[in-house]
């Protein structure tokens, strides 16, 4: 029996990077999981976890989406034990370059998405007697980084939503919980150049960057039931970077 047996998981932005080492790990931890993302190609990643996974094409900043969502995941699994909102853009740019849409998009994907995950999970979770919220956020939304205004608010914004909606949902028996990643070999880094990268991983501690299923891990306890007690805590997997 795996630490997650019997738990239904949606995991937003699966397409790669973290969502999908989360998706792969919670399988193999006994969830069932929906894995969503506005990239079609997360389907090559469900086909390959078989009858544990479904993939559900969603744009994580529409409403009706997420009804869509939660009501394929009961249809085919019944129940709803956990959410990780993981999805996100990045397009770093400082404050002086960011304009007004810039911002709006930021906060669509990364907040508003955030927002209506939460939001639609509720009910489902409440008729489970209880759930796991996991609300991703990053570094940028713990310190301040220079050169990502719009990303860096929106991620304020999660780590706010999260502690707010901690104390909320406490009394269903909801947990709702952050993660900030730092430096994380994923997709989203791909615009820096291996030069850049290369600069920040120096800059951290631990001297690397991390792999996704580093901060997967962290991502599976906060969900299973060994976890119990945590709600409301914000946990960085940045490898004791102090930018
Ligand atoms: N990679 C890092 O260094 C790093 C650092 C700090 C925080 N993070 C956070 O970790 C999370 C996972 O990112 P990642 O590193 O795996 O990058 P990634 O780019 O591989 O994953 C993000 C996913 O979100 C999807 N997405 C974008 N807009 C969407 C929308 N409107 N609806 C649904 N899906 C959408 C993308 O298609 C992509 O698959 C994000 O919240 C990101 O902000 C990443």
């Amino acid at each position: 029996m795996g630490r997650l047996s019997g738990k239904v998981a949606i995991i937003t932005g699966a397409a790669g990077g973290q969502g999908e080492a989360e998706a792969r790990l919670f399988v193999a931890q006994g969830a069932k999981v929906v894995i969503t993302d506005i990239q079609s190609h997360v389907e090559q990643v469900a086909a390959e976890l078989g009858d544990d996974a479904f993939f559900l094409q969603q744009d994580v900043g529409d409403s009706q989406a997420w009804a869509k969502v939660v009501a394929e995941t009961l249809r085919r699994f019944g129940r709803i034990d956990a959410l990780v909102n993981n999805a996100a853009i990045f397009d770093p740019k400082p404050l002086i370059d960011t304009s007004a849409a810039e911002m709006e998009q930021h906060f669509r994907v990364n907040q508003l998405g955030v927002f209506l995950g939460m939001k639609a999970v509720i009910e489902p979770m409440k008729a489970a007697g209880g759930g796991s919220i996991v609300n991703i956020s990053s570094v940028s939304g713990l310190r301040n980084i220079p050169g990502q205004f719009a990303y860096a608010a929106s991620k304020w914004a999660v780590r706010g939503m999260t502690g707010n909606a901690a104390a909320e949902l406490a009394r269903f028996g909801i947990r709702v919980n952050s993660v900030y990643p730092g430096l994380i070999d994923t997709p989203m880094l791909a615009g820096n150049s291996p030069e850049t990268n290369a600069r920040f991983a120096r800059s951290v501690p631990l001297g690397r960057m991390a792999e996704p299923g580093e901060v997967a891990e962290v991502v599976a306890f906060l969900v299973s039931d060994a976890a119990s007690y945590v709600n409301g805590a914000e946990i960085a997997v940045d490898g004791g970077v102090r930018l």
